[in-house]
């Protein structure tokens, strides 16, 4: 057995416990998890691409399986009902060789209709129409049971942070033949091909679209297209980009400048650089993701006036919103088998944490603990729709808008790792790009 099969049974026998604690708890003999399935394009036989339901990949390593369910009963052995369609527009999954599989009662079906259930009181997490639960004569998504279930998954395994820790390797190589395609001169779509060959992925498998922004994208937070013609000019590149090992997802970005980039541009994404891991060097149990939040705020602050964008002091350029301006997302959120995974904004106790009025886009509220895997991505970005209306304030006049406007075509930049919260600090799963 593999060390990663001996890490997935010993996560499957405590989720084995944990459930039945938080079924007993709200009283359920049962819970039925549904994988989901693709749904097809509106008056179209063809769908768009699927991610299997996270609770459904918490147990299972099969991400993309469509139309298969688990039956999760306290003191019985975990049944799982493996859609196996007799299909020869298609090719099944064959049951792997693996260690996992004993774990379960497979039961291979070719039909996508739920299992039989014993009697009982069942609840059914998944996306499933109302009537059909009604028909099953479950409880359909309960809300309690849905919070208890996701806090199960704030905190992984050892056997998540492996998988964890895979996928961020296999995410790196793919960031270093996009940063070498970029040197070469590449347009965006063929540094994103450049990107999946060299992380051995399809686009339709990506935890999420890959962002490769060059130039004035690179400002463009989700930026979605892929330009087929290379730049005549080459500033910047931002690559936000990941890869999924079992269902977990890596989530990194790198920015990197080009031969034509502005002096303070290269300065600016040096310190962005060292800023980002001098925040990562503060994680730890116990500190508040808020504060450090805060913390990135006053950092970029200092790092706009040290590169002479800023003349006003830093506590000023929080409060009048300059640092919002140029940085509108949050510092990070919890990863795992979604990007933005669950639980983010709830307490250990399932209490809800929303986030400060002015940070609206913090998708993580609470305090690190140990286990938790979280992104610390840090950005600096030249959005004119953000900046514009600071020229009408009384900072206006504190601000370099000359210097502003010569690096508006440079987009931006974000630095993004993944880091794994330990008992005494942190371990950074992203390696180094060289
Ligand atoms: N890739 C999306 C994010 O960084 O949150
Ligand atoms: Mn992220
Ligand atoms: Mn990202």
């Amino acid at each position: 057995m593999t060390r990663i099969e001996a890490q997935h049974l010993a996560h499957l026998s405590a989720l084995d416990d944990a459930y039945a604690d938080k079924l007993g708890r709200y009283g359920y003999d049962g819970v039925v998890i549904y994988s989901g399935h693709a749904h097809l394009h509106f008056g179209d036989d063809h769908a768009g691409s699927f991610a299997s339901f996270g609770h459904f990949l918490h147990w299972v390593p099969l991400a993309g399986t469509q139309h298969s369910w688990l039956l999760i009963r306290p003191g019985h052995r975990p049944v799982l009902q493996w859609h196996m369609p007799q299909d020869f527009w298609h090719l099944s999954t064959p049951v792997p060789d693996e260690a996992w599989v004993k774990h379960f009662d497979i039961i291979e079906s070719n039909a996508s209709s739920p299992p039989s259930l014993p009697p009982g009181r069942y609840a059914l997490l998944g996306d499933v129409p109302s009537e059909q639960a009604q028909s099953m004569g479950v409880e359909l998504n309960p809300e309690q049971l849905w919070i208890a279930l996701d806090e199960l998954r704030v905190r992984k395994s050892p056997y998540e942070v492996a998988c964890l820790r895979e996928a961020n390797g296999l995410a790196m190589a793919g960031h270093q033949a996009a940063r070498d395609a970029f040197e070469g001169g590449a347009a965006e779509l063929d540094i994103q091909l450049a990107y999946l060959a060299a992380s051995r992925q399809r686009e339709t498998e990506v935890p999420y679209q890959n962002i490769v922004g060059r130039n004035e994208h690179a400002g463009v937070l989700h930026y979605q297209h892929y330009d087929i013609r290379p730049a005549e000019r080459r500033y910047s590149l931002l690559v936000d980009a990941g890869h999924r090992s079992r269902g977990y997802c890596a989530d990194i970005t790198r920015t990197w400048s080009g031969h034509d980039s502005d002096v303070r541009f290269q300065a600016l994404l040096e310190g962005m650089n060292a800023l980002q891991q001098n925040l990562v060097r503060r994680i730890a149990p116990g500190v508040h993701f808020v504060d450090l939040h805060w913390q990135m705020h006053e950092q970029l602050g200092r790092l706009l006036k040290e590169q002479g964008l800023i003349d006003c002091s830093v506590e000023a350029a929080i409060e009048q919103g300059v640092t919002y301006a140029f940085c509108p997302h949050g510092l990070g959120h919890l990863l795992g088998l979604q990007v933005h995974d669950v639980g983010g904004r709830r307490g250990p106790d399932g209490t809800a944490l929303p986030p400060p009025d002015r940070a609206p886009a913090l998708r993580l509220t609470r305090e690190l603990e140990t286990g938790m895997v979280v992104t610390i991505e840090p950005g600096c970005y030249f959005i004119p729709m953000l900046l514009a209306p600071l020229r009408e304030t009384k900072v206006a006049h504190d601000i370099h808008w000359e210097a502003i406007d010569a690096l508006t075509s440079h987009g931006g930049i974000r630095v993004e790792d993944n880091v794994h919260v330990t008992e005494t600090a942190y371990e950074n799963l992203t390696p180094s790009a060289d």
